[in-house]
């Protein structure tokens, strides 16, 4: 049992601490484990070629990032696609998932499972569990955007997170460990990981049911429904996981998100695949037109308002 732990904040910082209280437990129960903190790599920025998307959704072949052997990455991948259970530790920053960790899961779209097996690559059809640490320097109010966004790079790698945690007001390194409650939950969650290694098939969410709005994926977060590629969408949505379904008051007079519809769901592989064919689909408009879209950008590469010359440019 092979449980990697990615952490995205600074070394020996809060998260890498949680990380290491998590992995420490899950070594005492046998696992094999590992961290990586994506500071010490380099990891070339998304440049948006789509040469994945393209390979996969119209020429039906498995893709190479056009940036394998020229950084980092694919090392990390071949790590975190042969774990059976995979942490990652994340700081927040302006609500959000420090950039560093976005910069890496920007570059998961070569190396998307459900994708792959669409295309019969059967070298990614693996049963992987996640636990997600977020950690921050405000309440959840200043993190409303981080959980809920690492939580997704998670569900499009195909990984079944059993839990999840906020480590909440502890903004200089080190001063979560003046809180031992929740250097006891990270120990928790490093066990949960190893319990839903162990029992993939069965298990469920281990981490706190009263999380979040969603029953299915504990993320905080609601949309209203907007008319999706192939049909009109549900009332409210879950942003994370893509359920669908409606508020309702319960017996004590408190709305809850109720989920009347899952065949868009993150949580098994219906929503990637849904969102493979919407790819397909969408860039084919793009193929059928490509001349026409080629006259009409002329005008934009034409146009050079005055930009700030930098010795890099
Ligand atoms: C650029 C920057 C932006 C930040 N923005 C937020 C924020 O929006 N909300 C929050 O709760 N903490 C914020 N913080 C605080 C960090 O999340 C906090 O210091 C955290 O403990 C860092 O984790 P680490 O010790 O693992 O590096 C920010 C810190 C930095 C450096």
């Amino acid at each position: 049992m092979k449980i990697l732990a990615i952490t995205a904040g600074r070394k020996n910082g809060n998260g890498e601490i949680l990380a290491k209280e998590a992995l420490m437990r899950a070594e005492e129960l046998g696992a094999e484990v590992m961290l990586i903190n994506l500071h010490n790599y380099d990891i070339t920025p998304c440049s948006g070629c789509e040469s994945c998307t393209v390979k996969f959704t119209q020429k039906g072949e498995a893709p190479e990032c056009i940036y394998k052997s020229k950084d980092d990455l694919d090392l990390i991948m071949k790590e975190w696609l042969s774990a059976d259970g995979i942490i990652v530790a994340v700081p927040t920053y302006q609500f959000m998932p420090a950039g560093i960790f976005r910069t890496f899961t920007d570059r998961h779209l070569a190396y998307e499972p459900n994708f792959h097996k669409q295309v019969g690559s059967s070298e990614y059809h693996r049963h992987r569990v996640g636990g997600i640490i977020c950690n921050g320097g405000s309440t959840r109010s200043w993190m409303s955007l981080a959980l809920e966004s690492i939580h997704v790079s998670m569900l499009s790698q195909d990984i079944k997170v059993v839990d999840q945690m906020l480590a909440i007001r502890a903004p200089r390194p080190g001063q979560i460990l003046l809180d031992d409650s929740i250097i006891m939950r990270a120990k928790q969650l490093g066990e949960n990981v190893v319990t839903g290694i162990r029992n993939y098939e069965q298990v469920t969410f281990l981490g706190d049911p009263k999380l979040g709005w969603c029953p299915n994926c504990h993320s905080n977060l609601l949309s209203l429904g907007e008319p999706h590629w192939n049909n009109n969408g549900f009332a409210i949505e879950c942003p994370v996981c893509h359920s669908g379904g409606d508020l309702q008051k319960n017996e004590e007079g408190k709305w809850e998100f109720v989920i009347t519809n899952n065949t868009k769901s993150m949580t098994n592989s219906h929503g990637a695949v849904d969102h493979f064919f919407e790819i397909q689909d969408t860039m084919k408009t793009y193929f059928e037109n490509t001349e026409l879209v080629n006259e009409k950008r002329k005008k934009y590469s034409k146009y050079k308002p005055n930009t700030l010359i930098t010795i890099g440019h």
